[in-house]
């Protein structure tokens, strides 16, 4: 199977559809974006990374940050960090209340907005807000090979600008004792992490040990324990897009996460990493293209995890 024949067909058959869906515009800095921008990238068992349309263009990842930093919680507390946040799938969009105020503050998952706010204030623990962002950014920078990543910090001001939603979520849970910084150290750090900008190159590469039981084929790093890589790949296909995570299993059958930047990353375990990116969302915040190119690689590679 030539992978780059592969997604050259792909790029082919969703270019009739680019523009498709609506770009975020609760957070200004990403309304600004192209809705005809489209880039995909495969990162293999070897490191070798496949490539088409937009992708060595920067975006912001918004929400895939999440799997980060739940996966580097999860390997440096362990299961205590479930004492803190559930692992059922919520049904719900990303940045839900009510669930909240029935389960008293306590989020469904470590992949919705409240979800990963309790991530952090785990990882910021008692240090700083800016070590965190540090040891974030290390990471993903060490994985991807590439020390281009940042954080936009105008994406980040623009969202904190914004945020009455998750200041509201934030300061909900503080209520019910469920964070331990304050709500503001707490949510700078959250608007700076899903701020991080990638390509989708250094996206899928950053996430390749995902794809290899929590070990990056390459160098050999392991980064998180491989029962801890299962159980974040089951948690990306469970809870990774909210109330359209069915949808996203039942076209695709990889874990997967979204973000509202328009980037889905999506894992084909023991195959490997991809990225894809098309800022035009469906209602639940997933891209609508970035979507359908999944559907049509796994059509054509056979790589659903149902065979
Ligand atoms: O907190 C927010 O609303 C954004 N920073 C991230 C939301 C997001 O990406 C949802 N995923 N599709």
């Amino acid at each position: 199977m030539d992978i780059e024949t592969i997604l050259a067909d792909v790029a082919a058959a969703v270019e009739p559809h680019r523009g498709a869906g609506k770009v975020a515009s609760y957070i200004p800095a990403l309304a600004e974006v192209d809705p005809r921008k489209f880039g995909i990238a495969i990162v293999d068992g070897q490191g070798k990374c496949h490539g088409a349309g937009d992708c060595d263009e920067p975006f912001s990842i918004q929400s895939i940050s999440k799997v980060f930093t739940f996966g580097l919680a999860l390997e440096r507390v362990g299961p205590a960090l479930w004492k803190r946040v559930g692992r059922e799938p919520s049904g719900s969009p990303f940045n839900s209340i009510v669930q909240l105020e029935r389960e008293s503050g306590v989020p469904r998952n470590p992949l919705i907005n409240p979800g990963a706010m309790v991530v952090t204030d785990q990882l910021i623990g008692d240090g700083a807000a800016d070590a965190f962002i540090d040891d974030l950014l290390a990471l993903l920078r060490e994985e991807a090979q590439d020390d281009g990543i940042f954080i936009d910090s105008r994406v980040a001001l623009s969202e904190s600008e914004t945020g009455s939603r998750n200041r509201s979520l934030a300061w909900f849970m503080k209520a019910f004792g469920r964070l331990d910084n304050d709500v503001e150290t707490v949510l700078s750090a959250y608007f700076r992490h899903c701020a991080l900008a990638m390509s989708c190159r250094q996206l899928a590469r950053a996430a390749l040990f995902l794809a290899f039981d929590g070990r990056d084929p390459v160098t050999g790093r392991r980064v998180v324990a491989s029962r801890r890589c299962r159980r974040i790949n089951a948690m990306m296909m469970l809870c990774g897009h909210y109330d359209n995570s069915g949808e996203f299993a039942f076209r695709i059958g990889l874990p997967g996460k979204s973000g509202v930047g328009g980037g889905i990353l999506a894992i084909a375990p023991g195959k490997g990493s991809i990225a894809v990116w098309s800022p035009g969302l469906n209602s639940a915040g997933t891209s609508q293209v970035g979507a359908l190119a999944l559907e049509k690689l796994v059509e054509r590679t056979g790589w659903s995890v149902f065979g």
